[in-house]
């Protein structure tokens, strides 16, 4: 078998998992997620390469002569690019390493985990697509290793070409649904988490005020430093009740999950020591 096509496998291969892996991040931590996030892009770069020359045939030929599958194949690859496009850009634009100050926090880091759920779904439909491929290489690359000089060339082809059926695409689909199933199961997990932690801030909210003077004001991202103790009623009772939208406007919160010690979420930092995480504070 082409030595090319080998190759190919193995990065198909080290692709899929390595995508995977990025949606373990109890098992990773944040920095190796970055890292693997940021390989896994540029691994794809060299597989787009890899396949430069099928890609410009099809596109050469969109509206003419190339055949149904192909435009899907292309259609797909296509989706599967912006979605990577999407997920590094909003994973950049959260990552520890340029610390951009962002308004909605939470905004970015649901988009960021939609697109990992949506691009893991097209992916393992290209993958399911792909099948034939995966079995058949697979096939001829272990023909290739265990290849035994005792066995007649004729014996090695039958069994190399005994066909491909509903078996080999059942244990196929098995491992591709399976490994996309627990890793879309671990990102919903963490959507659930920023659905709680935005209903416990709503929570915590203080009640809309009753003045027909005053409308409410938008306390998001504008919430009293959370390090603050809260004002005890027996000692400024009237303070609160009199100004209750008298909160900071300038203070900017950069997440507002509020998490104390040791937090749910892997940037959490605590350098004032007050057990609450100084993402949540105000600047
Ligand atoms: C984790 C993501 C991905 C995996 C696991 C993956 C895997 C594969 C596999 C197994 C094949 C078929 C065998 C081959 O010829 O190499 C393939 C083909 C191809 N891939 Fe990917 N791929 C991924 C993402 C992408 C992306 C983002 C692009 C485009 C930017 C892309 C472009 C292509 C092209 C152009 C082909 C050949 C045409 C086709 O069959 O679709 N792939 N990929
Ligand atoms: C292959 C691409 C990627 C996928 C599929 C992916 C997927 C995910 C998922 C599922 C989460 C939520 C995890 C959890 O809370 O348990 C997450 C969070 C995050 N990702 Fe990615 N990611 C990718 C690439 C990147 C890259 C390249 C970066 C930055 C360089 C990045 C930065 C982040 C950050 C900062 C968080 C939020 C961490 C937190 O606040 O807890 N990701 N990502």
């Amino acid at each position: 078998m082409s030595k090319n096509n080998q190759v190919k496998w193995w990065v198909g291969a080290i692709l899929f998992i390595g995508f995977l892996l990025t949606f373990f991040m109890d098992l990773t931590g944040l920095e190796l997620h970055q890292w693997l996030g940021i390989s896994v892009g540029i691994l794809l770069i060299y597989h787009l390469l890899a396949h430069l020359d099928w890609v410009n045939a099809v596109a050469e030929r969109l509206f003419g002569g190339t055949s149904n599958r192909a435009r899907l194949y292309l259609l797909v690859d296509i989706i599967i690019a912006c979605g990577f496009g999407f997920i590094i850009g909003t994973g950049l634009l959260m990552s520890t390493w340029f610390q951009i100050p962002l308004v909605n926090y939470d905004f970015w880091w649901s988009f960021h985990i939609l697109f990992s759920i949506g691009t893991l779904i097209m992916v393992a439909l290209k993958l399911l697509l792909h099948w034939r491929w995966i079995v058949t290489t697979f096939r001829k690359s272990r023909m290739v290793q265990r290849r035994n000089p005792v066995i007649p060339a004729p014996a090695q082809v039958a069994v190399n070409s005994s066909p491909i059926g509903r078996r080999q695409f059942l244990s196929v689909a098995g491992m591709i649904g399976i490994g996309t199933l627990v890793a879309a199961s671990s990102a919903l997990k963490s959507l659930k988490f920023i659905q709680d932690a935005q209903t416990n801030v709503y929570a915590q909210e203080p009640p809309a005020p009753t003045y027909e003077s005053q409308p409410p004001q938008m306390i998001e991202n504008t919430a009293p430093p959370i390090s603050e103790p809260a004002p005890t009623s027996a000692a400024t009772p009237t303070s609160v009740q009199a100004t209750p939208t008298s909160a900071p406007v300038n203070c900017t919160v950069r997440c507002n999950h509020h998490c104390a010690y040791p937090g749910r979420c892997r940037k959490y930092v605590d350098l004032n020591n007050n057990n609450l995480c100084d993402y949540g504070e105000c600047l």
